[in-house]
């Protein structure tokens, strides 16, 4: 029987790819991906446990669709991800209508579970003693794909105090570095022409140079992106790796989350500010245009309003082309737990309403260097696309296929996008 499938994802860039395997899985079984919830055999939602808001969002859209289930009995209501390791049967208990739950390995699992097995049920296992498998069906759907996900590792071992990640995603696992490699070959020779190497902690894969040097001279890959970059295991050999192959590009996510070495410590970050630094500082002054993004989050307990200006400190001297703020959230589990919360709800909002005031006018300063400058964008199918930095671009000028190559003069800089006309 073909099903059609329709899959709504929350959570990081890891979920984003997880998705798009699952898809893909679903079309090895002659399933299909529709846009529309309502007329779906399949109903997904992969969901992302890092903040309480994450999970709250998630189930108040699963609650609401008991009623498609109620219009139609057949419906397979299905949670997987990150959300389905944690709660696991909590789930099936709040909300009857669910009839899978699977983790972020298992959730791999269900189109066998849906076309052979059981078609219901709570599949979590233990992220300790989890294989590592990766799933890559290798089957392109879309026409007008052109930019793909490969993870090199899944998991991670930092245990910052703050995050649940290791408890639903498991120790980390490495890839290995030859099946990276024929992947990005297979997605090359099908015509993707960027990819994105995945993991929680990217650069904790042994062999994670020889991957970025490998996918790099990948036959007809123009683009190759990593992400996430842990701050203490970024080096100036990886710096010198990105500006030496045309190939990698100029972007770097690296998470600072404080700029306070007290803060820093109590959240288990193994480096600190000044080593940071070091990262940064090499990156502005040998790849000047390279973009540096980060994360960051306020009001973790015991951040004094000094703490949170030496955050503030640090944002004025890095710069951050693009910054990801966060109230600090705390999860069950988690070592930071068992901290008291010292800042209020209002201090929260008023950290970030500010740290996000001064991330705007950096990255506005930033994007500003690019004024005058005529730069090559990846269109996606829309008049914009994004440069090897990452940057959106909005542009005049005819319109471009999906992937397409489209020289821009970039006239204007907003703080999170650039505007300019197609000379192409
Ligand atoms: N509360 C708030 N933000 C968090 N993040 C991770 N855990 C938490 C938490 N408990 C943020 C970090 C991380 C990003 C993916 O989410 O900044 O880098
Ligand atoms: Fe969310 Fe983290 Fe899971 Fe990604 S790995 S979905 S950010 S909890």
């Amino acid at each position: 029987m073909k099903k059609s499938v329709y899959i709504k994802t929350f959570g990081c860039q890891m979920n984003k790819s997880d998705s798009k395997r699952l898809e893909e899985s679903f079309a090895a079984y002659g399933g299909s991906v529709i846009s529309d919830e309502s007329d779906a055999d399949v109903v997904i939602y992969n969901t992302c446990s890092v903040r309480e808001h994450a999970e709250n969002k998630a189930l108040s859209h699963i609650g609401r669709l008991k009623f498609l289930k109620d219009k139609k009995p057949s419906i397979k209501i299905c949670v997987v991800g990150c959300m389905a390791q944690r709660m696991g049967e909590e789930i099936k208990k709040r909300l009857p209508h669910v009839d899978v739950v699977a983790g972020p390995s298992l959730m791999f699992e269900l189109p066998g579970i849906l076309y052979d097995g059981a078609g219901s049920g709570v599949f979590t296992d233990d992220p300790e003693n989890r294989d590592y498998k990766e799933f890559f069906p290798g089957v392109i759907a879309g026409e007008s794909e052109f930019a793909r996900y490969v993870p090199i590792m899944r998991g991670c071992d930092n245990f910052c105090s703050y995050c649940i990640v290791p408890y639903v995603r498991g120790r980390e696992k490495y890839r290995k570095k030859e099946d990276i490699i024929a992947e990005c070959r297979v997605l090359g020779g099908k015509g993707i022409k960027e990819i994105t190497l995945l993991g929680q902690a990217v650069n904790s894969h042994p062999e994670f140079k020889e991957i970025l040097k490998e996918a790099a001279v990948v036959k007809r890959l123009k683009r190759v992106r990593f992400l996430t970059s842990y701050p203490g295991k970024m080096d100036r050999e990886t710096i010198d790796i990105v500006r030496e192959n045309e190939t990698l590009c100029n972007m770097f996510h690296i998470p600072l989350q404080s700029g306070s070495d007290k803060i820093l410590k109590k959240m288990k970050r193994r480096y600190t500010l000044s080593k940071y630094l070091d990262s940064a500082l090499y990156i502005r002054a040998t790849i000047p245009f390279a973009s540096i993004s980060t994360d960051f989050i306020v009001g973790f307990p015991g951040e004094t309003e000094s703490d949170f200006e030496k955050t503030i400190d640090a944002v004025k001297k890095i710069k951050f082309d693009q910054s990801y703020t966060f109230k600090y959230s705390s999860r069950p589990g988690t070592k930071a737990a068992g901290y008291e919360e010292t800042v209020t709800e209002e201090e929260k909002q008023d950290r970030l309403k500010k740290l996000n005031e001064m991330c705007n006018a950096a990255s506005l300063e930033r994007n500003r260097l690019f004024e005058g400058r005529e730069e090559t964008v990846f269109s996606d199918g829309e008049n914009s696309g994004r440069t090897g930095e990452n940057k959106i671009v909005h542009f005049k000028g005819s319109r471009a296929a999906a992937g397409e190559e489209v020289r821009v003069r970039i006239e204007k800089a907003l703080p999170h996008s650039l505007k300019g006309e197609r000379i192409n």
